[in-house]
């Protein structure tokens, strides 16, 4: 191998007669006669090699027998490429190397698929050959923004005083919120260490111990279901604070991202972010994650529909709309084609699912069309008011239980939305979203459970509610959203062992199982806490929207399946039987 004297995305006119050599990928051939063209890539780019039967036949033979992806080791000299030939689309378009000598270092095989082009395979093959689509110019681009990311994100957190630490992986099960991933103990058989689902708890441990402004990068680990944009193993940016309320945690959050798109993609977010009561936010986008690039809010229909006629809206318990301005391209098609998504989108999770949607056109000073004759002139005449519609409006409602309907209009928004082409891909809307219960009421197990996770303070003026109305207590968490993404999650911690406590027992834990699973973290809150709260970056989802994607696999260099394997390597794999004996482990 010669030692590469420059990279193949390098060479410039700047250059010509270097005698230069050059390592990397085989990426296209092309035979001339008595001249043959080879691209040669690595990941700075692709430089034009040339061999010259005249000249150097001999390793003009072997260039003859170049496949793709080769990896291959040249020397020649730098040299202008002929007029027609200059590529001004890539950097090193201007230059061509002579090839004088050549070593082939490695042979590839015919490939599963192109590695020019992403989508000449499915994405199973794809992901068992991960490190080949990792050669791909967009997982290339991708990995470089995720790496850029994490740059930015450490000099801001750094800049800011906050200090890096690790916390452990091995740690002990407690329930948080999703299942655990255990490890069996081999030297304490029949107990298991459980994968942080976050540092949540050493994160806090961290404040008590004096580290008030605290990050970490890190790997979290959740045996859950896996809806999409989520990954069994993912990576958090994790911060904690002490001696600070929310808008001590906002600001420091809305530096790091306003730095992180500045620094990465160039993009001015302008801080502070708006910020949207959970109640709000599903009352008018029908869910706590929405997105802001467009408008059309979710109306309330409720009044106008009870006065109605209409009825399948008799015994709905919400009734929400759309009104869609210039709705004249909406056919019967269109309309029914939405109102299909409707039915099938409430249909999901064991829902009883919606009976489509209602419509009505205002046209010509009145509504008409669709469920407008179950409405009387008086009531259409209050509509056309209230919503101040103009010529092609287009009225689209639903009715049902407001679970069912709040997040299936959200989805229909987003999916007009997308019809429309109103999802520019190139604007960012950040918001916060605050005020959310504390506690939800789980009719399956007949429960308090907590919504963020059991440690989130409750609002003060709300705890005396936690012995009358559990349910009306307010929590001091926040989310982060961009682009109907949940990029960040946080709140004010309970630094009061008494309150801690409280909520442990009002979520069905009682004192003797708080203290065996989380005693420690009751003790720490007895021995000098100070007021601490934090939040954690869902950091695959940020590097998604800085490359502009909507996979959260693109992001990760090695990912897992939604059903939780990997395809490259097998995993999860079955393990030897000496493997089990000297865990102590007997399958079932
Ligand atoms: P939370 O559970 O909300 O909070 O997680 C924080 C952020 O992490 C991202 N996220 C995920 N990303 C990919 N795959 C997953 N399975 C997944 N689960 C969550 C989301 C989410 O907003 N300890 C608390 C934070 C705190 O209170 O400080 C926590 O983990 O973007």
């Amino acid at each position: 191998m010669y030692k590469r004297t420059h990279t193949c995305g390098e060479l410039r006119l700047s250059d010509l007669g270097a005698n230069v050599a050059l390592n990397g990928w085989v990426s296209t051939t092309r035979d001339h006669g008595g001249l043959i063209f080879v691209d040669i890539r690595d990941r700075y780019g692709i430089t034009q090699l040339t061999f010259n039967e005249e000249t150097h036949p001999d390793i003009f033979k072997i260039a003859r027998k170049l496949s793709m992806e080769d990896v291959i080791s040249t020397q020649g000299e730098v040299r202008t490429r002929k007029k027609g030939a200059i590529n001004v689309a890539i950097s090193t378009g201007e230059i061509e190397v002579e090839v004088v000598e050549m070593e082939i270092l490695n042979e590839a095989k015919p490939l599963p698929f192109l590695v020019s082009d992403r989508n000449s395979a499915a994405e199973e093959l794809r992901l068992k050959y991960r490190y080949l689509e990792l050669r791909t110019k967009d997982l290339q681009r991708f990995m470089s923004i995720r790496h850029k990311a994490s740059q930015s994100v450490r000099n801001y957190l750094s800049s800011q005083n906050f200090m890096e630490i690790e916390t452990p992986f091995l740690m002990k099960s407690t329930p948080e919120g999703a299942r655990d991933y255990l490890v069996p103990s081999r030297i304490h058989k029949g107990r298991f260490y459980a994968l942080p689902q976050s540092p949540q708890q050493y994160k806090q441990l961290l404040m008590i111990a004096g580290f008030d402004r605290y990050f970490q990068i890190v790997k979290c680990f959740r045996d859950e279901d896996l809806r999409a944009n989520r990954q069994p193993e993912f990576t958090q940016i994790d911060i904690e604070m002490s001696f600070v309320d929310e808008t001590d945690v906002f600001a420091a959050s809305e530096g790091l991202v306003t730095q992180v798109f500045k620094e990465v993609i160039d993009v001015n977010l302008g801080a502070p972010f708006p910020t949207l009561s959970y109640e709000d936010a599903l009352e008018t986008y029908g869910t706590d994650s929405p997105d802001l690039r467009f408008d059309l809010p979710l109306i309330d229909f409720s009044v106008y529909a009870r006065e109605s006629d209409f009825r399948a809206f008799e015994s709905a318990e919400c009734i929400k709309a759309l009104v869609i301005e210039k709705g004249e391209g909406y056919s019967r098609k269109v309309i029914d084609q939405l109102s299909e998504f409707v039915k099938e989108y409430s249909a999901q999770e064991g829902k009883k699912a919606l009976e489509g949607l209602g419509w009505m056109r205002y046209k010509d000073g009145d509504l008409t069309g669709g469920i407008s004759k179950f409405f009387s002139q008086n009531v259409r005449q209050q509509i056309i008011e209230e919503f101040r519609l103009v010529d092609g409006c287009l009225i689209l409602t639903t009715g049902g239980m407001t679970n069912t309907v709040l997040p299936t209009m959200g989805a229909l928004r987003v999916e007009i939305a997308k019809g429309e082409g109103w999802l520019d891909s190139k604007s960012y809307k950040p918001l916060w979203i605050v005020d959310f219960p504390l506690l939800e009421w789980e009719e399956k197990d007949e429960i308090w459970t907590f919504l963020h996770h059991p440690f989130t303070a409750p609002r003060q003026e709300d705890v005396m509610l936690l012995e009358t109305n559990p349910g009306e207590v307010k929590s001091r968490a926040y989310d982060l959203v961009i682009n109907g993404y949940e990029v960040a999650g946080g709140s004010i911690r309970i630094h009061d062992p008494d309150v801690q406590m409280k909520i442990f027992n009002l979520i069905g834990i009682a004192e003797a199982e708080a203290k065996e699973k989380f005693g420690f973290l009751l003790e720490a809150l007895t021995y000098g806490a100070p007021p601490h709260g934090g939040i954690a970056f869902g950091y695959d989802r940020l590097v998604m929207i800085l490359v502009g994607t909507h996979q959260i696999r693109d992001v990760i260099a090695f990912p897992k399946t939604t059903s939780a394997l990997s395809l490259m390597d097998g995993s999860p794999s079955e393990v030897s039987k000496d493997q089990l004996d000297e865990l102590g482990i007997r399958l079932k």
